[in-house]
């Protein structure tokens, strides 16, 4: 079935004969009763080891990102580190990208360090580097793409195979694209994970994250940490992602739309030197993004001239755009990396990768385009 349909049904069969409904009630129950101490008669035992209203939307975020497997966490960090702590032993090695979202990095840098995990950075826009930086001990290869906050695009296909030839698993961070605009799955990576608090909950009310596999041995051992370390979103969570999710394609289409012209828009303006977005046809990677993307996607970065204090006087001045971490709501937001998402990074390594104070991440709701537009235009006069 198209993607539409599946955001719609996928995992959320009418409950009948029992009680009809369409949308799977939110099971706050902690624990299930059994009629034999050997043997849960539901098949439910406890509620961090399942639940029916996560299993439904385990269910969805398979069928959206075309996995066998989906398994929901309280948090986008905690996906990833259920995932890496399930992957990796002391002495294991990662490759990741340079331009990496910061709180990644910080998980690689300050936490898994500790347990002796190294870690080599690399531009995977240039798939060689990939080659290059692979040894005996690479168990995963990181990717984001596009990237945040520079907009670079992976060629997915390509280092997948590159990493398969090196006994390594690539694991694709889609958060940015969302499972409609690209499928990292079908483009040959072993798993796709998600901060489901961005595009795919769509609403900036609650905080989650997902991993999605169709490697069934690799689902059950992720399946096995996801109880043991326990990093579970609640019922009431999963409703929220549920529910966000039935018109994931419809916001993506917008979201796209608006930032189309929001970049367009900004490109044509003399305060700015540079955007970067995937649907600009000055975007060097245009091509590739197109044949692994659906549609760009709503996210832009723009370089402003006048450096720190344009910028400022900029941020105060939109109205619209409210200055504020996080992506991928309805609503737009717009904020400056060096200070905000980026600031954990090192000064001379933010620099290096090319994000100065002078950079403004954009992220495009899905509100009327005009009124965006006109927001930008008061902001900058
Ligand atoms: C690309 C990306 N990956 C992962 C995360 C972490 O997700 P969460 O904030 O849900 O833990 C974020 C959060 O901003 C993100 O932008």
């Amino acid at each position: 079935m198209g993607f539409g349909t599946r955001a719609v049904h996928s995992g959320e069969e009418p409950d009948l004969p029992a009680s009809g409904d369409v949308v799977v009630p939110i099971h706050l129950s902690a624990t299930f009763a059994r009629r034999l101490a050997d043997k849960p008669t539901s098949g439910l035992e406890y509620s961090r080891t399942g639940n029916p209203t996560r299993t439904a939307l385990e269910r969805r975020l398979a069928s959206l990102e075309g996995a066998k497997h989906a398994l929901a966490f309280s948090s986008g960090m905690a996906a990833e580190t259920t995932l890496l702590l399930s992957v990796l032993k002391s002495g294991d090695h990662i490759v990741a990208e340079n331009d990496l979202y910061g709180g990644t990095v910080r998980l690689f840098e300050r936490t898994l360090k500790k347990f002796g995990v190294t870690v080599s950075y690399v531009d995977t826009r240039k798939p060689s580097e990939v080659r290059r930086a692979v040894r005996s001990k690479t168990k995963v290869v990181w990717l984001e793409s596009p990237t945040n906050p520079l907009m670079h695009i992976a060629d997915i296909r390509k280092i997948s195979s590159i990493a398969r030839q090196a006994g390594a698993i690539t694991v694709v961070d889609n958060t940015f694209s969302s499972p409609f605009l690209q499928s990292p799955l079908a483009l040959g990576a072993t798993v796709a994970v998600h901060s489901t608090t961005k595009y795919i909950g769509g609403h900036s009310d609650v905080v989650g994250g997902a991993v999605m596999l169709s490697d069934s041995e690799l689902h059950g051992t992720l399946k096995f940490n996801q109880n043991a370390l326990g990093a579970v979103p609640s019922p009431f969570d999963c409703f929220l992602v549920l529910r966000g999710s039935k018109t994931l394609h419809l916001r993506m289409e917008r979201h796209s739309e608006n930032a189309q012209r929001v970049a367009e828009f900004l490109e044509s303006h003399p305060r700015f030197s540079a955007v970067h977005y995937p649907g600009l046809r000055s975007h060097p990677q245009r091509a590739l993004a197109k044949s692994q993307m659906r549609l760009p996607g709503g996210m832009i970065s723009a370089e402003m001239k006048g450096g720190s204090q344009a910028v400022r006087r900029f941020l105060s001045r939109l109205r619209l755009f409210s200055l504020a971490e996080s992506l991928g709501g309805v609503e737009s937001l717009v904020e400056q990396p060096a200070t905000m998402t980026h600031e954990s990074l090192p000064r001379q390594r933010r620099l290096a990768l090319g994000i100065g104070e002078g950079l403004v991440r954009f992220s495009v709701g899905i509100e009327d385009g005009d009124d965006l537009i006109a927001d930008l235009k008061s902001a900058l006069s």
